[in-house]
C-alpha cells in the first residue's frame, strides 16, 4: 500500500519524507490556501521534496475551464496528478484530460456510483473520503469495500486512493481491504508509529543495558 501525505506544509513534508516511507502527496485547495502560497510556486516546491505523485486540484468548475487549468498544473512537474472534483463537468474533463496522456485523481468520492462513472471516465485515482462519510453516519470503510469490489468485477486500472483518514484504526481497516494508496495528515502518519509496550519494552531495555555495561564502568 502506497503512503500519501496529505498536507501542503512543506516543513511537514519534510519531516515526513525524511522517514523514507511516503511515495506522493495529495493537496486541496483548503490545504494549498492555509499555506497563503500561490498554488503553481506552492506545488514545484512540493515536488522537490516528494518524488512521487503529487495531486493538485482544479478550482473552476467547467469542463473548458478544468482542462485548460489541469494542462497548466500538469506542466508544473512530471509528477502532478490533477485533481478534479466528482461533478458531471468534472469526468468531462477527466476524460479530456486522459486522452492528453494528463493523469487525473476524481476527489469528493462518496458513492460507489461515483467511483464507477471515474474509473469509466480514465479517472488514474479515486479519492473516497472514508472520515466524511463516518462523520455521517454512514460506514466510510465499507464505500472502500464496495469500490474495492466493483473496480475487481472489471479490472478498473483505476487506483483507490483512501482519503479524509482520522486515525491508525481507519489506516488498518483499509489496508484489508486492499486499497492502492492511503494519504495521511502528518498527524496520523506519526499516530501509526507509536505503541505504549514499544516505549516501555524500549526504556527497560536501555535500563538493563545501562545497568549491565555503563554504571559497572563508574
Ligand atoms: O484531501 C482530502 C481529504 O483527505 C480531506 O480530509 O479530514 O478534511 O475530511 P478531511
Amino acid at each position: 500500500m502506497k503512503f500519501f501525505i496529505d498536507s501542503a506544509n512543506l516543513s511537514e513534508l519534510k519531516l515526513a519524507a525524511e522517514l523514507g516511507i511516503i511515495d506522493g502527496v495529495t493537496t486541496n485547495p483548503s490545504l494549498i490556501a492555509k499555506e497563503g502560497v500561490p498554488v503553481e510556486e506552492q506545488v514545484r516546491k512540493i515536488c522537490d521534496i516528494i518524488d512521487g505523485d503529487v495531486s493538485a486540484e482544479v478550482v473552476s468548475t467547467t469542463s473548458k475551464e478544468m482542462i485548460g487549468e489541469g494542462r497548466r498544473l500538469a506542466k508544473i512537474h512530471k509528477n502532478v496528478v490533477v485533481k478534479v472534483p466528482m461533478i458531471a463537468e468534472g469526468i468531462k474533463a477527466v476524460g479530456a484530460l486522459a486522452k492528453e496522456g494528463i493523469r487525473t485523481n476524481v476527489t469528493l468520492c462518496f458513492s460507489a456510483a461515483q467511483a464507477l462513472v471515474a474509473a469509466k471516465a480514465g479517472a488514474y485515482i479515486i479519492s473516497p473520503f472514508v472520515g466524511r462519510v463516518d462523520d455521517i453516519g454512514w460506514p466510510g470503510i465499507e464505500l472502500i469495500d464496495n469500490i474495492m469490489k466493483i473496480y475487481g468485477n472489471y479490472n478498473y486500472k483505476t487506483q483507490v486512493l483512501a482519503a479524509s483518514v482520522r486515525g491508525p484504526l481507519h489506516v488498518i481497516e483499509i489496508a484489508k481491504s486492499g486499497v492502492h494508496i492511503v494519504t495521511l495528515t502528518y498527524k496520523v502518519l506519526e499516530q501509526l508509529f507509536h505503541h505504549p509496550l514499544t516505549d516501555k519494552g524500549l526504556e527497560q531495555f536501555l535500563i538493563d543495558h545501562r545497568k549491565a555495561f555503563e554504571l559497572t564502568n563508574v
